[in-house]
């Protein structure tokens, strides 16, 4: 209930329907109070999932058909068939990839009938591609008498989601304000400026900007052939999804990307790197790299607060004061150090892990998905500190990711996943971002361009102008200064 700035007197729902009156959020409110309303929520910590389905129904397509009651059978073929889930209806969901099991959470949350849905971060995990198809899938549950609310960090996503948008600022960890709701590119455009015209409020002192000048100039790196490591060809058989991986190599203070739809082998190659998975011929035996790795799904079981972890698992990283001032200090982690690891939120979680996994000593850092849950400061603050730590401290790090702005700013290279997802799939040798970037989007049929005044990357609407004329230049991803 919004308590309007009143903490000590709160407001009656008279007023608070007064206060909102003219705006989407007063009929809102009124059929809060007045019906007895039904509220289905897709919840923000997937990772989560398996472990709180219990009981012996394990598989996807049953744990669906339990769910489905009034919306019918047809309905949920086309939810299956839209959320691409037929080709794991028959797997256990301790099995899904990171995206397959976002979209289960989706499916959950639709086959049900309600009136209100209320989706919080469903584009984590989601490639580029399944982001597009969720939002429709969202959009699609709307009706007269119906509510749809999204929470949303991806603003590519959110431009193409929703209708009004409402900014949420304050100091994280202590306190938060929500404003009235705004349209959506006004909304975005207000978010990015950090000031509110119609309070005149400015909530962060300087504009979020998508400029990518350094890493620009950092990626013009001369490859002269000699590089330090290799990894061989490979296969990995698990059930009935077959990855191939093409031979590769790569240097310190390098990072390779991997990019690739969802469910097509991102997580297996990074555990295969790790040596956590034996590759089918067991080539991954001579490897014996040293590595450290962030898994993608984190559902921690540490009974102590994070302070307790880091001594636990790093104590000499997190006494260091190059390792505080780098990466601890960036992360933000003050507000939340005494507090209880089982206690905290996707996106301090998320930090934590990232630290967790910088502070061990390795030479290869594998990150699966480190952008996931982070708000979009937040992203840009991580993927600084990564990209820094593996320069300063001549290491290399392999990181996936589906943010592109991340992705774009992180890459020295990057490794392109091909195939049919959840059956069989390949991934590329090492190649440059530019022609990496284009061979991805084009087999997703997307161009991006970027806005011109906040840089941030737009996806352009299939057909457009703008789409038509980059297929036909072969431009599929603009990088700035490259126009
Ligand atoms: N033990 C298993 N048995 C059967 N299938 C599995 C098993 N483990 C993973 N899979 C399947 O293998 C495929 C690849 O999984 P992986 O986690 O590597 O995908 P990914 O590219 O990381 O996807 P995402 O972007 O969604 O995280 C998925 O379709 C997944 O369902
Ligand atoms: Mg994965």
């Amino acid at each position: 209930m919004p308590n309007l700035g009143r903490y000590d007197d709160p407001p009656s729902w008279d007023e608070i329907i007064k206060y909102f009156r003219g705006s989407e959020l007063q009929n809102y409110f009124v059929k809060m109070t007045e019906a007895d309303i039904k509220a289905v929520i897709k919840p923000q910590y997937v990772d989560n999932l398996p472990r709180a389905i219990k009981g012996p129904v394990q598989k996807v397509g049953d744990l669906l058909k339990l769910r489905i009651k009034d919306k019918g059978e047809e309905y949920n073929e086309m939810l299956i068939k839209d959320l691409q889930l037929y080709d794991v209806l028959e797997r256990e969901i301790s099995k899904l990839s990171g995206g397959e099991l976002q979209r289960f959470a989706i499916a959950m949350a639709c086959v049900q009938s309600a009136d209100i849905y209320m989706f919080d971060e469903p584009s984590s995990y989601l490639d580029v591609k399944q982001r597009l198809k969720a939002a429709h899938m969202i959009r699609s549950l709307l009706a007269p008498t119906v509510y749809v609310i999204a929470v949303e960090h991806d603003l590519s996503v959110l431009d193409y989601l929703s209708d009004f948008v409402c900014i949420i600022y304050g100091v994280p960890s202590v306190y938060g304000v929500v404003t009235m709701p705004s349209s959506v590119r006004e909304g975005i455009n207000i978010f990015l400026d950090g000031h509110i015209p119609s309070e005149n409020i400015r909530f962060r002192e300087d504009s979020l900007q998508f400029r990518l000048a350094d890493s620009l100039i950092d990626n013009l790196k001369i490859d002269d052939g000699n590089a330090q490591f290799t990894y061989p060809e490979m296969t990995k058989t698990q059930g009935d999804f077959k990855l191939t991986v093409e031979a590769g190599d790569f240097n310190d203070s390098e990072i390779l990307v991997l990019m690739g739809e969802n469910g097509t082998g991102k997580t297996t190659l990074i555990k295969l790197l790790a040596g956590v998975s034996k590759s089918d011929k067991n080539e991954t035996e001579q490897l014996s790299l040293n590595v450290s790795m962030k898994p993608q799904k984190i559902a921690p079981r540490f009974p102590g607060t994070v302070r307790q972890l880091f001594f636990k698992k790093i104590r000499g990283a997190f006494l260091n004061p190059q390792f505080q001032t780098d990466v601890v200090k960036p992360l933000k982690i003050d507000n939340i150090i005494d507090n209880e690891v089982q206690t905290l939120s996707g996106g301090e979680l998320q930090r934590v892990a990232i630290i967790l996994s910088l502070g061990v000593v390795a030479q290869i850092y594998l990150i699966d998905e480190p952008s996931a849950y982070l708000d979009s400061e937040q992203r840009v603050i991580c993927a600084k500190v990564i990209r820094r730590f593996v320069l300063h401290n001549k290491k290399t790090a392999f990181v996936v990711e589906h943010d592109f702005i991340m992705a774009t700013y992180l890459a020295d290279r990057v490794i392109v996943f091909e195939g049919t997802p959840a059956k069989a799939a390949t991934a590329k040798t090492p190649e440059s971002l530019v022609t990496g970037c284009n061979r991805f989007l084009k087999s997703l049929n997307v161009t991006f361009r970027r806005d011109p005044s906040s840089f941030r990357p737009r996806i352009n609407k299939l057909g457009s102008q703008m789409d038509q004329e980059q297929k036909s230049s072969g431009n599929y991803f603009f990088l700035e200064g490259t126009i």
